[in-house]
């Protein structure tokens, strides 16, 4: 909801209020961000300047310096010393603007962009008009309210109709003053193969950046970001959520004013942008995208699930299940052919998986990473019968089919290449920088988009594919297009060059599951997700590297848009070795899958996963869209994940354990999201060990002797594993939620099938369940 009395607004969701008003000068104050309030006078809240400003300058002849006011947008020149929303060469030449009220409209609805993605569904929208003081210039500022899920999206535009060209050297969607200090700031910061660590510290006065420079939103910051109270904490306390609906450059800056005021600008980073704008032209940004709990960070998360299910996921994808997916990446790399894929294929049907996809090297010369990119013809020595033909053989197992394709990239050895060298980014006159050994397409080209789309559309439209992998493997250098005018312009030309070809694409086959990646997680955004409603989130599929990186992610993203895989063990990142049930017990909290050799894996194990996938099954809707909630952590050595349907009928809980201690103490379980008055039946989900793991103990534990590492143990691996953890119980939600006192953990003396074999790295799941509660459609 909006209103707006005597030019103050009061942009309400249902538990948060935001509150904004026009000052006398024309200028926007804010007011308030936080809990629900009252519409009242407002007038307590008023910034008061009475007292003089220090050595800060006055706006004209105003006693009242813009440097002490919490303001909805700012501008350079007139007295505001803090971090600037906006840089621009104005027609005069100076970077001095002075931005006014000059009216407001409120609308039902969002309001859709051209060029870049925004969130859709139910929401009330008002746009505020500002015009300069001495140019035809005006600047619009978006807000819209998605009350549902407490989230409001902000959005500038810049439109010139003066008769020169001004130059934007620096844009951004959003400007926040928030008057409170005593913040912590938690940031998602990383790199290949350990994306998304979050990261919380401090905020004292001076400025802190959160920004990424390499063309795309990056493994090493993603644009989420939370400033909360030092208080806060999961589950008590105030938080705010920023994040970008962008998947090139962005910046976030956060200055505390010597007054402690808090200012947060997100947008388009400014790094290498120039964009003049000339009479007439308009610049519009990407939306922001803010929301406030007072109840901690899991609260706060949810807001950001729910606005990505239900406002950026395309409608066709929400809370459709998922299908559990076999990828043959890690099990193959390059060298495969048909009678390989075949037969992972036919062991993948056996298990249960629903979903077939075969990853790089399936085209051109591409028999390594350093040939093939841009060739869209499909490799006949290794699949004589075609993409096609192999895509109704998989049908025939009965499963669908998925292909990965990396159509933003080229290698020189490729016929693109040969044919087309201009398509590939570089500087003329210098050699350009390689990354994986491939070169960036110049998508800010409307014929090399066109390539794209046209090549893709070709593949999509001969066989029957059902899931398309969209890869992206490289930061970006060499910048450096002819297709525009300045070249200040390339890096975010090139992503809204990027969203033409995934809306075209998307559009034309809005059947086809998409799933976005890019060296796993360097593209994990908002952006990506209006197109695509699931990522890879990173190529680490070691479930303990996991653990991190899809808590992490999960501060700003839900479950059901996370790819996550049970691989080999040792892990080929890592080199670490995990239990098969620890592997599937993390990858269970995102969208199930399976990257591994099936042939390498004994009968037993087999039917290990071909449980697990029953379980998933079952669970599926729960597992992918349920609530998410994560845990502080009570000991160093254990995290702990959980999922609750929204009207707690359900929930899972994860309990994974790091290393193991000698003689450890007793762990006590809490639920999240249940009914204290409903009763529940608790139990360990059935999971099975290998018996390797007991080593030298193993004598006690079978009739049989059989030597460590032994001939006869390495058979009876395949016949035999062990079970643990069996744990039941009936009790009320209230007991779940003040704590579950489970089962002792293996003390270095006795095993039974009740003992807790966590080891290193061990885990359980453990499902709670309210009498009556529906199940995959089946009352339980
Ligand atoms: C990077 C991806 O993250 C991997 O899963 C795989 O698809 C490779 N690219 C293929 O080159």
């Amino acid at each position: 909801m909006i209103s707006e009395v005597n030019k103050v607004f009061m942009l309400s969701t249902k538990e948060t209020s935001y509150i904004f008003r026009v000052l006398p000068s024309g200028h926007l104050e804010n007011l308030h961000y936080g809990n629900r309030l009252k519409e009242q006078d407002f007038r307590g809240i008023h910034m008061k300047q009475n007292a003089g400003a220090g050595s800060s300058v006055l706006y004209m002849e105003e006693a009242m310096s813009l440097d002490l006011l919490p303001l909805e947008y700012s501008f350079n020149g007139k007295g505001d010393y803090r971090v600037m929303p906006l840089e621009m060469e104005m027609p005069d030449g100076s970077f001095v603007c002075d931005f006014v009220y000059a009216g407001h409209e409120i609308m039902e609805g969002t309001m859709p962009m051209n060029e870049l993605p925004d969130a859709h569904g139910d929401g009330v929208t008002i746009v505020v008009e500002l015009r300069d003081k001495l140019f035809p210039i005006t600047m619009k500022l978006s807000y819209t309210v998605f009350s549902d899920c407490d989230v409001i999206t902000r959005r500038t535009e810049i439109i010139n109709h003066s008769k020169e060209t001004v130059r934007l050297r620096k844009i951004m969607s959003l400007c926040l003053d928030l008057l409170s200090d005593g913040f912590d700031v938690m940031t998602l910061d990383g790199g290949w193969i350990k994306e998304a660590h979050a990261h919380r510290r401090e905020l004292s006065q001076g400025m802190l950046i959160n920004d990424s420079t390499t063309g795309a939103s990056s493994n090493r910051h993603n644009p989420g970001v939370i400033l909360m109270k030092k208080e806060t904490t999961e589950d008590h306390g105030r938080c705010y959520g920023f994040n970008l609906m962008y998947s090139g450059n962005h910046h976030t800056a956060i200055e505390v004013s010597n007054h402690g005021i808090v200012r947060v600008i997100q947008g388009v980073s400014q790094h290498n942008f120039h964009w003049p704008l000339a009479s007439g032209e308009s610049f519009e940004t990407p939306s922001a995208v803010l929301t406030t709990s007072g109840k901690g960070l899991n609260d706060l998360s949810h807001h950001f699930h729910d606005f990505v299910n239900h406002h950026v996921i395309s409608e066709r994808w929400q809370k459709k299940p998922r299908p559990i997916l076999m990828n043959n990446w890690e099990a193959t790399f390059f060298d495969f052919n048909e009678r390989k894929i075949m037969s992972l294929a036919k062991e993948a049907s056996k298990l249960g998986v629903e979903l077939f996809v075969l990853d790089d090297g399936w085209f051109g010369k591409r028999n390594n990473d350093h040939a093939g990119l841009g060739d869209y013809e499909v490799n006949r020595s290794k699949l004589p019968g075609g993409i096609s033909n192999l895509a109704r053989k998989i049908k025939a197992l009965g499963m669908s089919f998925g292909l990965w394709f990396e159509p933003e990239m080229i290698n020189e050895d490729s016929e693109l290449f040969r044919k087309h060298p201009e398509y590939a980014m570089k500087v003329p006159g210098r050699k350009p920088s390689k990354g994986r050994n491939q070169l960036v397409l110049d998508l800010c080209k409307v014929e090399v988009q066109d390539y794209i789309i046209e090549n893709v559309e070709k593949i999509l439209r001969d066989a029957p594919i059902s899931y398309v992998k969209w890869d992206m493997n490289r930061h970006m250098s060499d910048m450096f297009s002819d297709a525009v005018e300045h070249q200040g312009m390339v890096f975010h030309s090139y992503i809204k060059g990027l969203y033409r070809v995934l809306r075209k694409i998307t559009d034309d086959f809005p059947d086809v599951l998409f799933e976005s990646c890019s060296s796993g997680g360097n593209r994990f955004d908002l952006g990506m997700l209006s197109y695509m409603p699931q990522i890879w989130a990173s190529d680490n599929t070691d479930p303990v590297e996991r653990l991190k990186i899809q808590e992490g992610l999960s501060y700003f993203y839900p479950s059901s848009t996370m790819g996550a895989h049970v691989s080999q063990s040792p892990h080929q990142q890592t080199l670490r070795r995990t239990p098969l049930e620890t592997r599937f017990n993390v990858a269970a909290f995102g969208l199930l899958g399976y990257e591994l050799d099936l042939s390498n894996l004994n009968l037993k194990e087999k039917e290990e996963i071909r449980n697990q996938i029953i379980w998933y099954k079952k669970y599926r809707s729960l597992m992918q869209f349920g609530r998410f909630y994560r845990f502080i952590k009570e000991k160093e050595n254990r995290v702990n994940f959980q999922v609750a349907e929204e009207d707690g009928s359900i929930a899972v809980l994860g309990n994974f354990q790091i290393l193991q201690k000698s003689s450890p103490g007793f762990d006590v379980l809490h639920f999240k999201g249940l009914n204290p008055d409903e009763r529940y039946h608790v139990e360990t989900v059935k999971a099975t060990m290998d018996i390797e793991a007991f080593g030298e103990l193993l004598k006690h534990v079978t009739p049989v002797k059989l030597k460590p590492g032994g001939l006869i143990l390495r058979n009876a691996r395949k016949f035999y594993r062990l079970p643990h953890n069996v744990e039941s119980y009936d009790c009320y939600g209230d007991l779940l939620a003040s704590g579950l006192r489970v089962n002792q953990q293996f003390m270095g003396t006795g095993y039974s099938k009740e003992t807790r074999m966590l080891g290193d790295f061990g885990s359980q799941l453990m499902s709670a369940e309210m009498k009556g509660a529906i199940v995959n459609g089946e009352k339980q």
